[in-house]
């Protein structure tokens, strides 16, 4: 059995208004219905996989708890973190949870702000990895670039891929400069990193001792003394405060050796921001994407949203243009500008 890792701690602020600090994007049905959490979490389930082990913040645990039993899930357990420390110490905290259950076990870690509409071929991606995880390597899965997009890691292949089964990787990146991108999407031989990776637990943990020494001991110490509430267990707050703040990329990934990669072509995309959401519902004769009680006349270009049924949204002549409407918030945006939300938000919380 694969133990799933489902990492839901972040606050996405690029999707504002829907995506906030009290309800990230991973919560909500930003395409089709089910919240990206929750697809992660069926893509996640069946055959081959034992319950999920979700890691996230005490602001999210009564949604977590509600979205999993609304699609017929019981976690094996949801760990709180006091506080949020990015995803290396989610994962070793997770990791050594499950390695006291169930030694040596398969960990599949994935976050939940990604779209994968095709659950099967995913799973066959699963399969793939896992004899290379078995064995003791570390397995990452790989999407074809199409964009030098910075924000992301890239996996530099030792070998061309063939037939979709494991390549070793000569190097891991994680959000290179832009001029750096550029040259590895030209390569032809860098994929970009999906987030999601597959290992054995004490193969995480070893890898951790000897690559991320500092935060083992108060890792530890949180779970050893995390204490049940309710259905949940919560990290001990004296021990997480001495937790380092930084990613499973950054610790772990770009320092390790035995890395490999699985291609993914099943389809993947980060939903991260409004372009994308238009993206994702563009296409079929339609460029203006509609959500909700939406009017539209003579527009093009463009995403209108409205989150609630009593909110009639009305555009008239719009083009590239991002309008979401809220009982309490309303974006209106260039589309080619909408990734500035992020920036909007932070001025936000200047004036408060
Ligand atoms: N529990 C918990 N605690 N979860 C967290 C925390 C935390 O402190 N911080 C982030 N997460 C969750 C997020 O909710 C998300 O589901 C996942 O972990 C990944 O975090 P992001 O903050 O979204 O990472 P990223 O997008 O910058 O980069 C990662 O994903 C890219 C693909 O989307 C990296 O793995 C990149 O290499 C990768 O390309
Ligand atoms: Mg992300």
């Amino acid at each position: 059995l694969i133990h799933p890792v489902i990492l839901c701690g972040g606050s996405g602020t690029r999707l504002w208004p829907v995506s906030r600090q009290s309800f990230p994007k991973q919560f909500s049905r930003l395409v089709g219905e089910e919240s990206l959490f929750q697809a992660t979490a069926r893509r996640l389930s069946g055959e081959g996989f034992a319950a999920p082990v979700v890691v996230t913040s005490a602001d999210f645990r009564f949604v977590v708890r509600d979205q999993l039993s609304a699609i017929g899930i019981t976690p094996a357990a949801v760990l709180i973190e006091p506080a949020p420390r990015n995803t290396a110490p989610a994962v070793l905290a997770a990791t050594l949870w499950l390695e006291q259950r169930a030694p040596g076990t398969l960990i599949l870690v994935a976050p939940s702000d990604h779209l994968m509409p095709d659950p099967a071929s995913f799973r066959l991606a699963v399969a793939a990895g896992a004899r290379q995880a078995r064995a003791g390597g570390i397995v990452t899965f790989g999407i074809t670039p199409h964009t030098p997009e910075t924000g992301y890691g890239y996996l530099e292949l030792a070998s061309a891929p063939a037939d979709g089964s494991a390549v070793p990787l000569s190097r891991f990146v994680e959000k290179p400069s832009l001029a750096a991108a550029t040259a590895m999407v030209a390569s032809g031989r860098h994929l970009w990193n999906a987030g999601i990776f597959l290992f054995r637990s004490d193969v995480m943990i070893s890898s951790f001792a000897s690559l991320a020494p500092g935060l083992l001991p108060p890792v530890t110490r949180a779970i050893d003394a995390a204490k049940p509430d309710l259905t949940f267990l919560r990290l001990a707050p004296a021990a997480w405060d001495e937790v380092d703040a930084i990613s499973i990329d950054y610790a772990i990934m770009e320092r390790a050796a035995g890395l490999w990669a699985v291609p993914y072509g099943g389809g993947w995309t980060d939903l991260g921001g409004w372009a994308a959401i238009w993206s994702e519902g563009a296409g079929a004769g339609t460029d203006v994407v509609q959500q909700g009680p939406v009017l539209a006349l003579d527009c093009r270009d463009s995403l209108l949203r409205s989150e609630d049924e009593g909110l009639q949204l009305v555009g008239i002549g719009l083009d590239g243009i991002v309008a979401v409407a809220m009982p309490d918030a309303v974006l209106v945006a260039r589309k080619a500008d909408a990734q500035r939300v992020k920036d909007a938000v932070e001025a936000m919380k200047a004036q408060k």
